[in-house]
């Protein structure tokens, strides 16, 4: 297994181009499911998260063929002939459970596996499925498999999310726009993924309202066309980017970055002592004069602070001046970076929810583990601002969601390099 090599120390200068979302080409790929005409889609990042995807689409029976380094897929689901995600192909991988609502829409039955995914908590598929049962599926439990029919179609219906769910919304989302009459999905996610997804729903001739609100409403049609579609912009690689300055000193401009990806963000990154500016091409950062300030965190669903940047957060924090409360609302069981930070020398509490980040004056190069992929990449960012040297092993996390990290950072400066092992 691969490990990565850090050596800390030195400021970080230079430009790191910042990939298609992961999230949102893991939606977008299962769209292809609803339309028998090719889907193309455009800057979709180059990550073992998205060979999985594209193993399962394969398995259905579609065809995904990538060109020009992996950064255009060309998808086409004109001879589904397999309605049946397998346990081997979905336990790799929790988003493998958004082939359930397109498969539905468009053929009336579908057998999925239960998903595995990261280890952060139980993270089960009940909104999922209730969602789709409000669309009329009629959903049984078996051998770890949900079996779903919607014999004649799925029905337009009211989906009333008792919590936001990023993925129970795409998978309702995409189920209904072959549904016949209206859905009205309330509280809905409002993540710039979802609204990626319905705009190339909208592409391929769905006909959708309200995304990026808390409510969104769906009138069906009868079948979807092809399209091409560009992936949004990824505002964790971006957010992941932006904290390595705050890490090591310099500016480092993140090519292809926006503000209103990372607005709750950027307003944490300004009381901790961080300057962010739009530039042209993307957003520049660097760490104002003196030691990082801290500052408290609740993770929330979007436009709050995402979950998926609070592991590189609480590294950032554990060299900060003061100290940090970090509560993480959305997943259990999220801070398992705490104790392989507290090994390089962190002060951290965790109870609960809660960490408590005490700053210390610097952190110290160790051997350290990935668990999930954040807590991965937070990892690297901690090792590069140690004294010493940092391996973090188990990368096999960290390459489900970053392409190329160490030639990303290495040109910026960072004293990175991958062990094959
Ligand atoms: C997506 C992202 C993930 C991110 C998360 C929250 C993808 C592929 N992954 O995951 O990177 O961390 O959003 O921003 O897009 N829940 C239930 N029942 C369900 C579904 C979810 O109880 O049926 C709970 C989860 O356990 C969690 C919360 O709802 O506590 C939010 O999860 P959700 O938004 O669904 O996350 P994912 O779509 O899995």
């Amino acid at each position: 297994m691969d490990s990565i090599l850090v050596r800390g120390g030195g400021e970080l200068h230079g430009e790191i181009p910042i990939a298609g979302a992961k999230n949102a080409c893991l939606t977008l790929m299962p769209a292809t499911l609803l339309s028998d005409e090719p889907l193309t889609l455009t800057n979709a990042p180059r990550l073992s998260d998205i060979a999985t995807m594209t193993t399962l689409l394969q398995s259905l029976g579609a065809e995904v063929s990538s060109m020009q380094q992996g950064q255009v897929l060309a998808l086409s689901s004109h001879d589904i002939h397999n309605r049946r995600a397998d346990y081997d192909i979905v336990r790799k991988m929790r988003a493998s459970i958004l082939v359930l609502g397109p498969l539905l829409a468009r053929f009336g039955e579908a057998v999925v596996s239960l998903p595995g995914g990261c280890a952060i908590g139980a993270r089960p598929v009940d909104l999922h499925l209730r969602a789709l049962e409000a669309l009329g599926a009629e959903l049984e439990l078996r051998d770890g498999y949900v079996h779903a029919k919607a014999v004649g179609g799925l029905k337009g219906g009211t989906i009333d999310f008792p919590l936001v769910s990023v993925g129970a919304t795409e998978n309702a989302l995409m189920a209904a726009t072959l549904a016949r009459g209206t859905t009205v999905m309330n509280n809905a996610a409002r993540e710039p993924e979802i609204v990626d997804l319905a705009q190339c729903l909208r592409r391929m001739g769905a006909q959708i309202d309200g995304e990026g609100t808390s409510t969104i409403t769906i009138q069906g049609v009868d079948t979807l066309n092809g399209a091409t579609h560009a992936v949004v912009t990824d505002r964790i690689e971006l957010g992941t980017y932006m904290l390595a300055p705050a890490f090591c000193g310099g500016e480092v401009e993140c090519i292809g970055g926006r503000i209103d990806l990372v607005g709750a963000f950027c307003e944490k990154l300004d009381a901790a002592g961080i300057s962010v500016t739009e530039t042209p091409r993307g957003l520049k950062v660097a760490r104002k004069n003196g030691r990082i300030r801290a500052v408290d965190i609740e993770t929330e669903p979007f436009p709050g602070f995402p979950t998926d940047l609070q592991a590189q957060m609480m590294a950032l924090l554990c060299t900060a001046d003061g100290t940090s409360v970090l509560e993480e609302k959305i997943f259990e069981n999220r801070f398992m970076h705490a104790p392989e930070l507290i090994r390089m020398g962190a002060d951290i509490d965790v109870h609960g929810g809660h960490a408590t980040v005490r700053g210390v004056e610097k952190l110290k190069g160790a051997r350290v583990m990935a668990t999930d992929l954040r807590a991965s990449v937070s990892l690297i960012l901690a090792g590069l601002a140690a004294e010493g040297e940092t391996v973090v092993s188990r990368v096999y996390h960290l390459d489900r969601g970053y392409e190329r990290v160490e030639q990303k950072l290495g040109a910026c400066g960072a004293h990175i390099e991958r062990i094959k092992g």
